[in-house]
């Protein structure tokens, strides 16, 4: 398999530990990002691939790429080789329903995939991985399609372009053309290599070991006939955050065999929680991230409660040594959702010099927040069951290049 150093199942509690169903760092301190690049083996993302971006669009990178939140990926320099050249691709990404309520965390694949197809005019396909859920989360079926029904106007309320976006769930759409490869793939893959990549063992359920494939082949255009006939070779470019990385390790190891291109990818680190950036945040614990659903006043208290301060104990202390940036959390929310580079940029020296108190930056970040989340409440307020069955009808997408 393709630079996959390391695949054993990592037992030890006390080393870090990251796959699509547990994010956790060693001894309880921050993900190390680089290690986890050479351990899947993935490229960095430098300023050179960026600056090529700002060229190839002709408009400024998102903030998440100026400031790093996407920092890692595959290929994606051949996706932009091909770009150049005139060949365009598609984009693949996709979301667990496994909850009813997002929160900024689960945005943020969203809103960066908006980007990229406004940025380059390409179609997008969603997968909302009903399945998935019902088989991990002990979730009813009913209830998983419930839910990615819901999910579904959450993520159709950032802004995807319904001529360009084909949004689907797992239970609705898997057969055809789909199922045919989901089959070619699981002939390519062994229990030992699936347990090697995913840490199945013998006491999973065998509706594990039969997932990844549902994951993989939305990679492969031929997956769609309805919107990619006769363009076996479009490339696919997904956006997720690292943790989704092992699925596609395995995709890109049998694609070739296949006779299809491995996707590429572009991936990122993850929104830390509240309380400290140890991991991602955790569905049983409300306080610990900021839900989409939250009140103005929900938001407030939250981050005047939890978010975790990097400033000192008192003001005088504070005066005289400033905030410790690296732990802070409400300029790292901050950083991630201020567009606004100049004014970043000064919050950071102010308050890392202790001119700034950390109520200040609390209650900048709290009007940032209560913001964004009003406008995603509005917006998803004006997404109809209409909206929802025009994204996900089974169609072609004639503009999709335009
Ligand atoms: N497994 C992902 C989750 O639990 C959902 C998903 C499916 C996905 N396909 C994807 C995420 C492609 C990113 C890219 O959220």
């Amino acid at each position: 398999m393709e630079v996959d150093k390391k695949d054993e199942r990592e037992s030890e509690s006390s080393e870090q530990v990251v796959n699509p169903w547990e994010v956790s760092a060693k001894d309880g301190g921050k993900i190390d990002y680089d290690k986890l690049i050479d351990k899947f083996g993935c490229q960095r993302l430098d300023e050179s691939l960026i600056d090529r971006v700002q060229r190839l669009t002709s408009r400024q990178p998102h903030v998440f790429l100026r400031r790093g939140v996407f920092f890692a990926h595959r290929d994606f320099n051949e996706i932009l080789d091909a770009y150049e050249k005139g060949d365009k691709f598609y984009l693949y990404t996709g979301r667990g329903p496994s909850s009813e309520a997002l929160h900024l965390g689960h945005l943020i694949p969203f809103m960066f995939t908006k980007y990229l197809q406004e940025a380059f005019k390409v179609p997008l396909v969603i997968q909302l991985t009903d399945d998935e859920k019902c088989m991990w989360k002990n979730l009813s079926v009913e209830e998983s399609q419930r839910l990615a029904r819901e999910n579904a106007k959450d993520i159709i309320a950032c802004g995807f372009d319904v001529t360009k976006t084909f949004i689907f769930s797992d239970f609705d759409y898997v057969g055809g053309a789909f199922y045919k490869n989901m089959v070619k793939v699981s002939k390519c893959v062994t229990l030992n290599k699936a347990m090697g990549i995913f840490g199945f063992s013998g006491e999973d359920h065998i509706g594990k070991l039969s997932f990844p494939p549902v994951q993989a082949v939305p990679s492969f255009p031929s997956s769609f006939p309805h919107l990619f006939p006769g363009k076996d070779n479009l490339r696919c470019l997904i956006p997720c955050a690292i943790d989704q990385d092992p699925y596609f390790r395995m995709t890109r190891d049998v694609a070739p065999r296949l006779g299809y291109s491995k996707p590429a990818l572009i991936e990122s680190s993850f929104f830390p929680a509240l309380q400290g950036e140890n991991g991602k945040m955790s569905a049983s614990d409300p306080n610990s991230a900021i839900y989409v659903t939250d009140t103005a006043k929900d938001i407030k208290n939250k981050i005047n409660r939890y978010a975790f301060s990097g400033g000192q104990d008192s003001v005088e202390k504070h005066r005289e040594l400033g905030a410790n940036l690296e732990v802070d959390i409400p300029v790292k929310y901050l950083s991630f959702f201020l567009e606004d580079d100049s004014e970043l940029e000064h919050i950071k020296k102010e308050y890392g010099e202790g001119r700034m108190l950390t109520g200040e930056v609390k209650k900048r970040l709290t009007e940032v927040l209560t913001e964004m989340v009003e406008r995603h409440r509005r917006s998803r307020a004006a997404v109809t069951d209409e909206m929802v069955d025009a994204f996900m009808a089974v169609r072609p997408l004639p503009s999709m290049f335009e």
